[in-house]
C-alpha cells in the first residue's frame, strides 16, 4: 500500500470560536489558537482542520460564508492567519481548512446580485425555480426549516436551501461557479494550506429535474427530508473530477470529503485509487444509528468499510465533531467510568483502520452539558429541532431531553483549559456556557496527572507515529459476533498487534486469539490480565499488546 503523510497523520479539530478566546470578547479566535500550538505539539496531533473562519453573518456558525477570500473580524486578520500557518508549518504540523461551497450564505455579494433581478448575471450562480400553484417547486424538506424552497417577491421565484434559507445552494451545473470555487480553493492553496475538509461535498449534485421525493412528509409543514435524494447523484463524481484536474493534482495536499448518506461503494467512487478523486471521507453510517446504536452495529460498520475499502482507498475514524454530541457521553460513560471509556474509545479511535480524527476536548475526556433550558442553546439545529418538536406534540420537556441528547451545542462547549474563570476559555463572556463540569475536567489537571485522558491521548498518538502497523497493519476481527468486547488484529511484515477492548461497564473475559507471550504497549489499566488462557478485562478496560 501506497505510504502516505495524511494517512499517517493524526487531525485535530480546532471549533476555533470555543477554542481559545485572545481578546476577551468570549470568542475564540486566531490568536487563541497560536497562544495554544504548544498544546497541540505535545498532544503529537500533525494536522489541524480549522472550521470555518471567514467573513459570516453566522447564522450557522461560519457555515454561511459572506467573503471566502478573508478572515471574520471575530477570529482576527488574514495577516494573523499567515502567522498562524507559518506557526503550525514551523512546527512541522499541517493545516487544512474548511471548504463550504454548497451553499453561500445570503449576504454574499453573488447572492445578492442573484436575487436582485432575472437578468442579473449572477441569477444561475443559485437555484432558482417557479412556483407550483402557490406553492413551493417540489415537496424537498430541509436540514433547518421546513422547505428547502424561500419565495423571494423580487423576482416571484423560490430559490433552493438544503441548510437555512440564509445559506442559499449554489448551482454547480453552472460552469463559471465552478470556476469562482477552484479560484477560492487556489487562494488557500497558494497560501500554503495543505488541504481542505469539504462540507456536505455530496450534496453539490441535485438530482436531474429535482423530482419529488416519493416518501411521506417527515416535518409537520408537510415537507420531506429525503438526503438519499439530495447525495451521490449521478454526475457527481465529474464535478470531483473537474476540481482535480484543474486545482488538486497541482498541490500535494489531502481532502477530506464529508459525506453524509455514503456507502462504501459510493465512497469507492470517491476514493478509489487509482483516480482517489478526494483522499478520504468521513462517513456517518454509526451516528446515523442514533438510538439503535449498539456495539454489534458498529463492529457490522467498520467491518463493512475494512472488506469494501481494504488496499482500494484510504478510510477516516472519527467519533466525534461539531456536529456530535461528545462521544464519552454518547459511547461511553461519562459518570463511574468516565476515564477508563473515554481512554477505550481514544484506543478505538487509534487503532481502527483509518486517520483518526480528534475533536477538540475530546483529549480530555469532554462530556456533554445538561442544558436546562432552549434559551442556553444558540444552534440553529437545535431551534428548529426544538419547535418541530413541539409541533409534534411533545411538551417542552420532552423536546429538551431529546435535545439533550443530541445536539451539536455539546461539542461546542468551550474547551476547558483550567479550573479557573470560564475555564481558562475567556476573560470576557463565553459565547456559549462553559460545562459547569470544568473544575474537574480540564487540560491543567489533566497535564500534570501521569493517568489523565490527556497523557493517554498523547501516548496513543506517540505509539502510531513510532509503529506503521497502527497505520498501515492488516486488521483481523476475532469473535466479531461479540457485543461486550472488540478483539482485532493488525498486521505489517511480520509484526502483530492486538487490540483487546471490553465495551462494557461490566468485567468481560474473552478467548486469547493468538497463542504466545503478548508484550502490551498501553493500557488504560495497570497490568492488564492478558498472559492466562483467557483475557480478563475489567469496565472498559483497553489493551493494546504486541505478540
Ligand atoms: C456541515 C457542517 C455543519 C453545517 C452544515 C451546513 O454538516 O458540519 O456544521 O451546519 O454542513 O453547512
Amino acid at each position: 500500500m501506497e505510504r502516505s503523510w495524511w494517512k499517517e497523520a493524526v487531525i485535530y479539530q480546532v471549533y476555533l470560536r470555543s477554542f481559545q478566546d485572545s481578546n476577551g470578547d468570549g470568542v475564540g479566535d486566531i490568536g487563541g489558537i497560536i497562544q495554544r500550538l504548544d498544546y497541540l505539539q505535545k498532544l503529537g496531533v500533525t494536522v489541524l482542520w480549522l472550521n470555518p473562519c471567514y467573513p459570516s453573518p453566522d447564522v450557522d456558525n461560519g457555515y454561511d460564508i459572506s467573503d471566502y477570500c478573508g478572515i471574520s473580524p471575530k477570529f482576527g486578520t488574514l495577516d494573523q492567519f499567515d502567522e498562524l500557518l507559518r506557526q503550525v508549518h514551523a512546527r512541522g504540523m499541517k493545516l487544512i481548512m474548511d471548504l463550504v461551497v454548497n451553499h453561500t450564505s445570503d449576504q454574499h455579494p453573488w447572492f445578492q446580485q442573484s436575487r436582485s433581478s432575472k437578468e442579473n448575471p449572477y441569477r444561475d450562480y443559485y437555484i432558482w425555480r417557479k412556483g407550483k400553484n402557490g406553492a413551493p417547486p417540489n415537496n424537498w424538506g430541509s436540514h433547518f426549516t421546513p422547505s428547502v424552497w424561500e419565495y423571494d417577491p423580487a423576482t416571484d421565484e423560490y430559490y433552493l436551501h438544503l441548510f437555512a434559507k440564509e445559506q442559499p445552494d449554489l448551482n454547480w451545473e453552472n460552469p463559471e461557479v465552478r470556476q469562482q470555487v477552484w479560484k477560492i480553493m487556489r487562494f488557500w492553496l497558494d497560501k500554503g494550506v495543505d488541504g481542505f475538509r469539504m462540507d456536505v461535498i455530496n450534496l453539490i449534485k441535485k438530482p436531474e429535474g429535482l423530482p419529488d421525493s416519493p416518501l411521506p412528509a417527515t416535518c409537520a409543514e408537510g415537507y420531506t427530508f429525503d438526503c438519499d435524494l439530495y447525495a451521490n447523484n449521478p454526475g457527481l463524481t465529474d464535478f470531483y473530477r473537474e476540481m482535480k484536474r484543474e486545482v488538486l493534482d497541482h498541490y500535494p495536499v489531502m481532502t477530506v470529503g464529508e459525506t453524509a448518506k455514503v456507502t462504501p461503494e459510493f465512497a469507492l467512487d470517491y476514493v478509489g485509487e487509482p483516480e482517489r478523486l478526494l483522499s478520504m471521507v468521513f462517513h456517518f453510517q454509526i451516528v446515523e444509528l442514533r438510538d439503535n446504536f449498539t456495539w454489534g452495529g458498529f463492529k457490522a460498520i467498520q467491518r463493512k468499510w475494512v472488506d469494501a475499502l481494504w488496499s482500494k482507498g484510504w478510510s477516516s475514524q472519527f467519533l466525534q465533531n461539531h456536529d456530535q454530541p461528545r462521544c464519552v457521553s454518547v459511547y461511553g460513560d461519562d459518570g463511574e467510568y468516565h476515564v477508563q471509556s473515554a481512554k477505550m474509545l481514544g484506543t478505538l479511535l487509534h487503532t481502527l483502520p483509518g486517520t483518526p480524527y480528534v475533536y477538540q476536548g475530546e483529549e480530555l475526556g469532554m462530556t456533554n452539558t445538561a442544558f436546562t433550558s432552549i434559551d442556553q442553546y444558540n444552534d440553529i439545529n437545535a431551534k428548529f429541532d426544538y419547535q418541530e418538536l413541539l409541533a409534534k406534540g411533545k411538551t417542552p420537556e420532552q423536546a429538551l431531553a431529546v435535545l439533550n441528547r443530541y445536539s451539536r451545542d455539546h461539542a461546542r462547549t468551550p474547551m476547558q483549559w483550567t479550573d479557573g474563570s470560564n475555564a481558562g476559555f475567556t476573560e470576557g463572556q463565553p459565547w456559549l456556557m462553559v460545562n459547569p463540569n470544568y473544575p474537574a475536567i480540564n487540560a491543567e489537571q489533566q497535564e500534570n496527572d501521569p493517568d489523565s485522558v490527556l497523557n493517554y491521548y498523547r501516548a496513543l498518538i506517540r505509539l502510531r507515529k513510532e509503529h506503521p502497523v497502527m497505520v498501515y497493519g492488516e486488521f483481523q476481527e476475532y469473535e466479531p459476533e461479540r457485543e461486550d468486547v472488540y478483539l482485532y488484529t493488525r498486521s505489517l511484515d511480520g509484526e502483530r498487534w492486538l487490540i483487546a477492548l471490553n465495551l462494557t461497564g461490566r468485567p468481560v473475559e474473552a478467548k486469547r486469539p493468538v497463542e504466545g507471550e503478548y508484550q502490551v504497549l498501553l493500557a488504560n489499566y495497570p497490568d492488564p490480565d492478558v498472559q492466562g488462557e483467557s483475557l480478563h478485562l475489567r469496565p472498559w478496560e483497553a489493551v493494546i499488546c504486541c505478540l
